[in-house]
């Protein structure tokens, strides 16, 4: 028997590794463990007593990881959970602050390969796309219940589709849809072939997981729980694997660089906002050709990386 094949294969690892830049015996927050692929990177890179704190809201993701850290042994902790609680469960995990938090976003290939979870379009399966599969709310319930408007304006915001009112309109008309094959096959009747090389359910998919996840809410929210929980010249490093969430995490890192977030208009400074970050990577860091190559879903990815700063003198504590 040959090297046990990696179900997951981390994306940016190298990238992630260095940006964190990992000495031994650092602690660090892993937000979205998933298969353990990046963790077990930084536990290697902070033996012998480094501690990761790995959380995941999929409780398949845990145990996968769970089997693939063993080797670590209390090095590596493990908690389910959203990551929009990371202080919570940070604190309660006994870590304090730490050296790196990493949040490697969106869905893993565990999820997208198995078609029972209903993420992807090319598997048929039920319309589900929960990433923990306690949660209430399913893809089904939103193509069938949900109204043809509100169906367009989540088409559209979330998957940046421009045919968005066809595509609700014929979800609507194809009624009740209960498998990721009969939703992929209205959308493509709806908008036509392939557009820009991709398939023509791709962006209804993306739409539909991230509402469903509520990913930006849960990304808004983690943000500054993350910046926090570093300790000064500590790295937060975060992949995004399409625009809306690579425009948070951007945003965020720009505004917590600066110290005023007054509007420009504003003779005088009202808001005493003090920079917590210091950006790392100015644009973000990409997949070589090499990897895409090895990779097809590091294509997509985008890597960046701030430092937290000290407090400053008169800094309020809830900021830092
Ligand atoms: C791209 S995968 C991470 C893969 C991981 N870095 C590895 O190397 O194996 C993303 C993981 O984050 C989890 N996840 C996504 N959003 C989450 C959230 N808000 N809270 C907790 N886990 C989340 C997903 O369930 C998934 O397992």
């Amino acid at each position: 028997m040959g090297e046990p094949e990696r179900l997951h294969v981390p994306v940016l690892l190298d990238e992630v590794l260095a940006g964190l830049r990992l000495a031994p015996g650092q602690n660090v927050v892993d937000g979205t463990v998933g298969m353990g692929g990046h963790a077990r990177g930084i536990l290697e890179r902070t033996a012998p007593d480094g501690r990761l704190l790995g959380i995941d809201r999929d409780p398949n993701a845990l145990a996968v990881a769970a089997e693939e850290l063993a080797e670590f042994g209390s090095r590596a902790v493990l908690r389910r959970g959203e990551f929009r609680h990371l202080g919570e469960i940070v604190a309660e995990a006994g870590l304090g602050r730490v050296d790196g938090v990493l949040l490697d976003l969106g869905v893993s290939s565990l999820q997208l390969d198995r078609p029972e979870r209903g993420f992807s379009f090319q598997e048929e399966g039920p319309l589900d796309m929960r990433m923990d599969p306690s949660a209430p709310l399913t893809a089904e319930e939103i193509v069938n219940q949900w109204p043809a408007d509100e169906l367009a304006d989540l088409i559209y915001a979330y998957g940046e589709e421009r045919h968005s009112r066809r595509v609700a309109r014929a979800i609507v008309a194809a009624r009740p849809l209960r498998t990721t094959g009969e939703l992929a096959r209205a959308v493509s009747r709806a908008v036509g072939g392939r557009s820009g090389g991709i398939h023509p359910a791709t962006r209804t998919f993306q739409a539909l997981r991230i509402a469903v996840n509520a990913e930006l809410e849960s990304l808004e929210e983690v943000l500054p729980q993350a910046v926090a929980l570093l300790r000064p010249g500590g790295r937060l490093a975060v992949i995004a694997f399409h625009s809306l969430e690579d425009r948070i995490v951007k945003q965020f890192m720009a505004r917590e660089a600066r110290d005023c977030i007054c509007p420009p208009r504003l003779p005088v400074c009202v808001c005493g906002h003090q920079a917590t970050l210091r950006p790392v990577t100015r644009k973000p860091l990409r997949a070589t050709e090499a990897e895409v190559a090895r990779n097809p879903r590091s294509r997509s990815a985008r890597l960046r990386i701030a430092e937290r700063l000290e407090a400053q003198e008169g800094a309020q504590e809830s900021e830092s």
